[in-house]
């Protein structure tokens, strides 16, 4: 990875006495430069072909211009029939691959790591963007060239009230859905990516089988905890076939299914489940558990919450970091509500996380990870900011400004 023309950065490397939050970490063979990434976040503004367009591009370029040392892809989709909506951006096919590298590039030269999310939506597909009512396609979009389709699940009939009903994967759809892991993986890899995120969580398809609210298969990929975690662990199998054993490989799961009307223990998937998970991702080579929760029956997560005005806590995801790291002795990122750098030190202080991932703090201010350094008082911290801005900020706070 090419740091020539991102000379900042080097005074981003360890120094004694430097916040956890901004010293190096190593996973796998590879070295996070610091502990922030930016959490994956869909832009539903892709072209119909599911390619990456200059939207996106200056999206997640000025992530790393602002610090965060690790720039995440939102969701690829791994399936053309896995699409969210017809503005998901995909790699499914070759042609994803070049401006993909485009944007790996940059964030390469600018000394910040590049991580992919690879998705498959299940029975969450084809459904309208969020700001156009996010419910299933319907005759609007037909018209204008987005025609509905029957997304698949782990089983039919589960899903949220008006969506599409999905049917149940056959065996030759789990083949395939595999398979196409596999080779999202490799056009990843391809396109020089240095992490690969997988999305299992928010009810999406691999959700869809992980818990008993939406599996009730017979078969091998149902029935008992093992059966329901099968086309996971296959996934993480395929994925390593093609995905190189120094490149991390991180599960996001929803650590638990988040439902009140439930027990959770009893009736869906439970934290005591995600542990049992995480020990046998890790066994067949998954390096990290990125901590999420919730979104089996309902639109998303937290996201959800939020649309039906509930207040989320600060960091109330981390205590699923916390205990998947202690139990399954597995790595884990910390994600949902972390909003300054002195909360987000404090969880890598605790051992609660490795990595935080930062979401809607993200989209509020892109040089939040270089605002986060001034709020935990790093020496100097305009020598982080990449030359063109940091000399003439540092200038103005040397001079000051008169009232
Ligand atoms: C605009 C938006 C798009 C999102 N898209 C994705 C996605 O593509 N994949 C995913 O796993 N989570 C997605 N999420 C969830 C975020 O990655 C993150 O987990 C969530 O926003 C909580 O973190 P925050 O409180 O820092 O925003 C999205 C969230 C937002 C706000």
């Amino acid at each position: 990875m090419s740091t020539a023309t991102a000379p900042h950065r080097a005074s981003r490397t360890a120094a004694e006495g430097r916040p956890l939050l901004f010293s190096p970490y190593r996973l796998a063979g590879v070295t996070f430069p610091n502990r922030l990434v930016v959490a994956p976040m869909q832009m539903y503004v892709a072209d119909q072909d599911g390619k990456l367009n200059d939207w996106h591009f200056q999206h997640l370029a000025r992530f790393a211009t602002g610090g965060f040392g690790t720039v995440m892809t939102e969701a690829l989709m791994v399936e053309a029939r896995g699409r969210n909506t017809y503005g998901d951006c995909g790699i499914w096919e070759d042609g994803h691959v070049a401006p993909l590298r485009r944007l790996v590039d940059f964030l390469h030269g600018q000394g910040t790591l590049a991580a992919a999310q690879l998705h498959h939506a299940g029975p969450k597909a084809s459904r309208q963007r969020p700001w156009e009512g996010r419910g299933p396609l319907g005759a609007v979009e037909s018209a204008r060239g987005e025609a509905a389709w029957q997304p698949i699940a782990a089983s039919s009939g589960k899903t949220l009230d008006n969506w599409h009903e999905p049917r149940a994967a056959t065996l030759e759809d789990i083949r395939e859905i595999v398979a196409a892991y596999g080779q999202g993986a490799r056009r990843a890899d391809e396109a020089g990516f240095d992490v690969l995120d997988i999305h299992a969580a928010h009810g999406y398809l691999i959700h869809s089988f992980l818990s008993p609210v939406n599996n009730d298969r017979t078969d091998a990929y149902g029935d008992s905890l093992e059966g329901r975690m099968r086309l996971a662990l296959e996934i993480a199998e395929e994925l390593r076939r093609f995905w190189p054993k120094d490149k991390p490989l991180i599960f996001r799961i929803s650590c638990v299914d988040w439902r009140p009307d439930l027990d959770e223990r009893k009736d869906g998937w439970s934290l005591e489940d995600s542990i049992v998970l995480a020990k046998a991702l890790k066994a067949r080579g998954v390096d990290m558990i990125d901590c999420s929760s919730g979104g089996i029956r309902s639109a998303s997560s937290g996201t959800d919450f939020l649309l039906k005005r509930q207040p989320l806590r600060k960091g109330h995801q981390t205590p699923y970091a916390e205990r998947i790291r202690r139990e399954a002795d597995i790595a884990t990122m910390a994600v949902g509500v972390i909003v300054d750098g002195p909360q987000a030190e404090a969880i890598l202080q605790a051992r609660k996380s490795d990595l935080i991932a930062i979401g809607r703090e993200a989209l509020v201010d892109p040089h939040w990870a270089l605002n986060a350094a001034r709020a935990l008082g790093i020496d100097d911290p305009w020598s982080m900011w990449p030359p063109s801005y940091g000399w003439w900020l540092k200038m103005r706070e040397e001079i000051g400004i008169a009232d």
